[in-house]
């Protein structure tokens, strides 16, 4: 039985979301509140493999990319995830299942039979933000080094992951502009995460 509250942050590479999840956490920790934050790919082998071999561009095909995110997710749903819940804590989590319906949908699987498959394990959250920012932005702002024809095909890429991302709409969607000054954007993350604790 489910008693915590699980708080997602999405967004294409370089959005700010860990900044977020960094400052969300602090903020609430000082309320008295009980959390926990997690990250996909997670420490696990899978999100190693997963982080090693993303560096090699084209060195998985997209089915076997997808199956290895679903593998670390739930091993991080079991280990993590679900724990913290049922102990009724405030669980962040930096990317969840959307970014896998927006990414690997960005190579031509289908989003919806991804949120299908996910949601057979994984629980459902309360609230997603998603932090919207442009492709050329985002890479400035991780600072990703490359040749020209590199970024510009990450460029065009992360395009089609932020068009998947901008069609996730719904109660529990926040979409958000992420090129906002970050504390005024962390106010606002605050006051719509306390609205869904109940404070
Ligand atoms: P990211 O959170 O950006 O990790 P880091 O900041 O340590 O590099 O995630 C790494 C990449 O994995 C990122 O480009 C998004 C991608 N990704 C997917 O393609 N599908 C998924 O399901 C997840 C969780 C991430």
């Amino acid at each position: 039985m489910k008693k915590g509250r699980l708080i997602v942050f999405e967004g294409i590479d370089g959005a700010g979301k860990s900044t977020q999840v960094r400052m969300l956490k602090r903020k609430l920790r000082a309320r008295g509140r009980d959390v926990a934050a997690f990250r996909e790919p997670s420490r696990s082998r899978f999100g190693r493999t997963l982080r090693a071999k993303a560096k090699e561009a084209g060195s998985l095909t997209p089915a076997e990319e997808l199956d290895l995110f679903i593998k670390d997710r739930r091993e991080n749903v079991a280990r993590n995830i679900r724990p913290a819940l049922r102990d009724g804590r405030v669980v962040l989590l930096d990317r969840y299942y959307f970014s896998t319906m927006a990414y690997q949908g960005a190579k031509g699987l289908d989003p919806e039979w991804i949120r299908t498959v996910n949601e057979r394990f994984a629980p459902k959250p309360d609230l997603v933000f998603i932090l919207d920012v442009g492709p050329p932005e985002g890479l400035a702002r991780i600072s990703r080094r490359g040749t020209r024809d590199a970024l510009f095909e990450r460029e065009s890429y992360l395009r089609k992951v932020r068009r998947l991302f901008r069609t996730f709409q719904g109660p529990r969607f926040v979409h958000l502009d992420g090129k906002r000054d970050k504390r005024d954007l962390g106010r606002e993350i605050l006051d719509r995460t306390l609205a869904v604790l109940g404070e």
